[in-house]
């Protein structure tokens, strides 16, 4: 089976699209350098479950690091690159950090498939890049010229650089926009993870802005699906360049996920009101008619069965901890 190299193998989406491709048999080689961004325990315990695979390599390093990846295998088919700094809100107080890991990260990566000869890309990019679209749904032929953080500047200016690799060296390269992404393993800066957080502990939830803002939550095994079928895609096409949304395209404002978790959860606790974050965006919301169409795209997970996995898998987190001590 093909090599694929996966950038940010031990986060939240890139462990479960690895397994996803390890079960179908690819042989991945992923690479992760732990950014600090949240703890290095949680991505370590994303990676032992890739470390089962006898066709999974791990790599730990840097996508900036241009001389680390001239030592892989010359045999590479496909990037699927996923590695960034993530989080609106954190790239405020550190945009150069994010311009170097999401930029400089994106075209070291490019510089190295165009010296080695390596064509296909699947790109993690992100509907911050519509910043306050006012129209919806958010649609790939909408004007993008408007981010409103540093993060959602650095995900459009890589989609840029991705199109110059592709125009001078024909570099075929899908780039997805995921939509809130949630589920098992999720990262512990999302709302959803922070709110599961506060009502096991019997803290108060805090809501930023007056719960009306909404988010197209989309499951991450819906988007593993999408992202293993850009891969095909690019095995099946010549010449591709797009930009594709996966989402759900059925947003739920900030109240009703709440909801859902204490239904879900069985206990309702204070909430405390914060005004809206700088770097928010009031709503996201994805036309997926192009992923149906181009990747046979059909996210299939409820928000309230997404949420029921998610709780299940942070009870099952816990007993573990516990017992491990
Ligand atoms: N989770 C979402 O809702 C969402 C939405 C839109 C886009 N995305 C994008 O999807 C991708 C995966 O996101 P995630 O939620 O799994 O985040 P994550 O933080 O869990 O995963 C990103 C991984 O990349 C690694 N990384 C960061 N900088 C690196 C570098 N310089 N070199 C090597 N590894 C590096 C991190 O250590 C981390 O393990 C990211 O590109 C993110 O921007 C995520």
């Amino acid at each position: 089976m093909p090599k694929i190299f996966l950038t940010g193998c031990a986060g939240f989406i890139g462990s479960h699209t690895s397994e996803m491709l390890l079960n179908q048999g690819y042989h991945v080689i992923g690479i992760d350098n732990f950014d600090p961004f949240y703890a290095r325990t949680l991505k370590e315990d994303n990676l032992k479950i890739l470390l089962n695979f006898p066709n999974f390599t791990f790599i730990e390093g840097d996508i900036t690091d241009s001389a680390l990846l001239d030592t892989l295998p010359g045999d590479i088919d496909t990037v699927v690159h996923l590695a960034a700094k993530t989080g609106v809100r954190t790239s405020i107080a550190d945009p150069l950090g994010y311009f170097k890991a999401n930029v400089t990260g994106t075209q070291t990566i490019l510089g190295w498939m165009q010296r080695n000869g390596i064509k296909k890309m699947v790109f993690a990019s992100s509907s911050s890049i519509y910043g306050n679209n006012i129209k919806v749904p958010f649609s790939e032929s909408d004007n993008v010229d408007e981010q409103i953080s540093p993060y959602a500047a650095a995900k459009r200016a890589a989609e840029l650089i991705n199109h110059v690799y592709h125009h001078l060296y024909g570099i075929n390269i899908i780039n997805l926009r995921f939509f809130t992404v949630f589920g098992p393993r999720q990262r512990p800066d999302l709302a959803i993870r922070k709110f599961v957080e506060s009502i096991r502990d019997n803290k108060p939830v805090t809501l930023f802005g007056d719960g009306t803002s909404s988010r197209d939550y989309t499951y991450v095994a819906d988007i593993v699906q999408g992202i293993f079928s850009a891969v095909e895609y690019l095995n099946n096409h010549e010449r591709v360049f797009e930009i594709i949304n996966l989402g759900n395209s059925s947003p739920i404002s900030l109240a009703e996920m709440v909801n859902v978790i204490y239904d879900v959860m069985g206990s309702k606790p204070d909430i405390q009101y914060q005004p809206m974050q700088e770097g928010d965006v009031n709503q996201t919301f994805a036309d997926i008619e192009k992923a149906k169409r181009l990747l046979n795209y059909h996210p299939s997970t409820s928000f309230k069965l997404g949420i029921q996995n998610f709780v299940k898998w942070y009870g099952q987190q816990l007993k573990t901890k516990q017992i491990s001590g």
